[in-house]
């Protein structure tokens, strides 16, 4: 692993670096998660190139808020925003999927390299590389790697200039405690007197949530069942996936929405030489959703060593983009 191989035929060719984990690691965890009570699989498998195309295409449902809102917090406040960023150098998107909302921030802030980190590889090499082509004043850089090991940057990376991003909602897909912890490691990523810039999910109307993750054209249910068809294709599985349907409801005691593959039928899935027995019913939970209020979130930054800078929210309080810096 590790790398520094600069991607050909480009103009302003993107760095890549892989800290990817091997592949095995997704057969171990399915079989561990399908062993377990309740049965569950890390959300970071649903990302996978399909996976990854079809997450993009929930981005732009009608019920889905927390894309389009994000983005007009930041279109409304571009300029404060960069008020309060101060000069940054370095940019680093953690989890940076298309890679589009960072273009407004870019534009406005020209800073001298971008790092896009993200688990989807393939995605992530087509999404920096249309970034460099579009900002050839920009130096991108792609960094393959898993959120739940270590996070590092590329030695040349390391600078007293860093400003990280870590968009959408992805912070609310951590349980509590291990949203404190990953933090914590960007902390230690980006270092003291640097800065996050978070997009925090709020706790809002149940009918309206439940929608956003239930859209009438099936997106979010494709995204979810692609799980079982992706085990198929990489694993040694062989699923009937019409046996199993997409559920996702907020759960008000946690503060979440679940999603969940729920079995329709008592059926045997195999995978490679393990038989797992499921009863009409059962159901595998696949990601969750934390809302936070913005006194939870609050606690939660100070909790993982960070000040809270300045919060910016949408006009109906569904949305809040937060500056937090590392102390
Ligand atoms: N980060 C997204 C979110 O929390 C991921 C997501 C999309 C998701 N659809 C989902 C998580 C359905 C759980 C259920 O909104």
């Amino acid at each position: 692993m590790g790398a520094g191989n600069a991607m050909a035929r480009s103009v302003n060719p993107v760095e890549f670096h892989d800290y990817s984990a091997a592949s095995s690691d997704f057969l171990n965890e399915v079989l561990s998660g399908l062993s377990n009570i309740p049965k569950a699989i890390p959300a970071k498998y649903l990302y996978d190139q399909r996976g990854a195309e079809l997450f993009n295409k929930i981005c732009e449902l009608p019920e889905y808020y927390p894309t389009r809102t994000e983005t007009g917090i930041f279109r409304d406040n571009a300029d404060d925003i960069a008020e309060h960023m101060g000069e940054k150098n370095i940019f680093v998107e953690l989890g940076s999927g298309n890679s589009e909302k960072a273009r407004i921030l870019l534009e406005s802030f020209r800073p001298s390299q971008y790092l896009g980190v993200d688990i989807s590889k393939e995605f992530l090499l087509e999404a920096t590389q249309n970034l460099a082509d579009d900002y050839p004043w920009l130096q991108v850089h792609a960094v393959c790697a898993d959120f739940s090991r270590q996070l590092r940057l590329p030695a040349h990376c390391i600078s007293s200039s860093i400003v990280a991003f870590y968009l959408g909602s992805s912070i609310g897909n951590f349980h509590p405690d291990e949203a404190v912890a990953f933090m914590q490691q960007i902390h230690k990523l980006i270092g003291i007197g640097n800065q996050l810039l978070i997009g925090v999910d709020l706790k809002k109307d149940e009918q309206f949530l439940h929608a956003a993750y239930n859209d009438k054209a099936g997106v979010t249910a494709a995204f979810n069942l692609n799980l079982l068809h992706r085990m198929n294709r990489e694993l040694d599985a062989d699923i009937d996936v019409e046996k199993f349907q997409h559920e996702a409801f907020y759960n008000p005691s946690r503060g979440r929405i679940e999603m969940h593959l729920v079995s329709i039928t008592n059926q045997v899935l195999k995978i490679g030489k393990r038989k797992f027995s499921l009863a009409l019913g059962d159901s595998i939970h696949t990601e969750s959703s934390y809302k936070y209020s913005l006194q939870e979130f609050g606690q939660l930054a100070e909790q993982s060593g960070f000040r809270i800078q300045k919060v910016w929210t949408d006009e109906n309080n569904y949305f809040s983009t937060q500056l937090l810096i590392a102390i």
